[in-house]
């Protein structure tokens, strides 16, 4: 059990091809005169996302996720912090067409008055394909997708096509800028039950024929189980425990982590003893003090857990988690959960 802080560690150093944020952190102000606070959506993150890698952002609704994923993606400028590309400062949306993103719901994403041909030939356009070109792109697209055959489909509109095609179309726009990243919000929790694997199929198709990094958003573990290759674990706004998906399904380290894993049942031999998740989530405006999880933490030892801000420690490879106790002997001791609440 390690109880002295070690130097932050986080991902290894930052390679050539990456895209990552450097101590991020996103403040909304709401309100006014008395009204008025401050939400810190994230908080000092570092979090670097590789090519043909899938990440996968995990943690309860609220805490931080979509806004992570809308920096990764130039849509929210962050109040502190540096997104890079390759090692350079990059803003704006898009930044500059390197990366693209893919929202839970596609019928909200696609222009209900634009028909495919056209939402897709706009985007084509926009990414410098020549007007000759156009239509046999778009078709090529939306074949790689899977909608097929195309021509069916250019003339049809959004509300003309079933949650998944739309979905495929959403995911054909996103490619035609030939992103070398993907952030994927939740992409399959609007869709039925029964076309969520074809998604997530199609999106480890198109990180493995493009070499893609995909920063993938979920609320399902079992999902994050099946395709990421590395797992970050956030809470209000932090990361409490990243590393690969083997380091952290195989030995989670971090109370959160197991409680989130315990809710979903048999997903690792390491939640079987894990306490469900207890309490709610505390907000974003007052955020506890110390290690913000402590009031939800079976085993927090007061008055240091209350008191201290744990940093970040390595425990190995590249697995890191952000508490006091962590450590390969991490254990969940026993008390009553005051209430279970599942993650999915
Ligand atoms: N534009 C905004 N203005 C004010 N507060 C915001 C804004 N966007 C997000 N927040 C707040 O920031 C925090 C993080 O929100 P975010 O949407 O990133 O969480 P999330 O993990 O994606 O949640 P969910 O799983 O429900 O999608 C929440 O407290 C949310 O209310
Ligand atoms: S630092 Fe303390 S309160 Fe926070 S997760 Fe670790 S043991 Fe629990
Ligand atoms: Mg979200």
């Amino acid at each position: 059990m390690t109880t002295t802080p070690r130097p932050t560690p986080q991902d290894p150093p930052p390679a050539r091809e990456t895209l990552a944020l450097d101590g991020v952190s996103v403040l909304f102000r709401t309100g006014s005169g008395r009204r008025r606070q401050q939400v810190t959506a994230a908080d000092e993150v570092d979090l670097t996302l590789r090519p043909g890698t899938i990440t996968a952002l995990v943690g309860e609704s609220g805490s931080g996720k979509s806004t992570l994923g809308r920096v990764a993606c130039g849509l929210q400028p962050p109040s502190a912090g540096t997104v890079r590309l390759d090692g350079a400062p990059v803003s704006g949306p898009g930044l500059g067409g390197a990366v693209q993103m893919i929202f839970q719901n596609p019928a909200a994403s696609l222009n209900p008055k634009m028909t495919v041909g056209r939402i897709l030939g706009h985007a084509a356009r926009q990414a410098g394909t020549g007007r000759a070109l156009v239509r046999d792109v778009v078709s090529a697209a939306l074949t790689e997708v899977g909608i097929d055959p195309p021509d069916r489909y250019l003339d049809r509109h959004p509300h003309e096509l079933s949650g998944g095609q739309q979905q495929r179309v959403a995911i054909a726009r996103a490619l035609l800028h030939r992103p070398r990243f993907l952030v994927a919000d939740e992409p399959t929790s609007a869709l039925d039950v029964s076309v969520r694997v074809q998604i997530i199929d199609l999106l480890r198709d198109v990180q493995a024929r493009h070499g893609t990094g995909i920063l993938f958003i979920t609320h399902d573990l079992s999902v994050v189980r099946a395709i990421a290759d590395r797992v970050a674990v956030v809470y209000l706004g932090r990361i409490v425990e990243s590393g690969t998906a083997g380091e952290v399904f195989g030995s989670p380290s971090h109370p959160y982590t197991k409680a989130l894993l315990g809710s979903t049942p048999s997903l690792t031999a390491a939640a079987e003893d894990a306490e469900l998740l207890r309490g709610e989530p505390a907000n974003a405006v007052e955020r506890p003090t110390g290690c913000h999880f402590h009031p939800r933490c079976p085993i927090a030892e007061q008055p240091r857990c209350a008191d201290h801000d744990p940093a970040p420690i390595v425990l190995d490879g590249t697995h890191t988690a952000r508490c006091h106790l962590a450590g390969p002997s991490l254990a969940v001791a026993d008390s009553n959960p005051v209430e279970a609440r599942r993650t999915s």
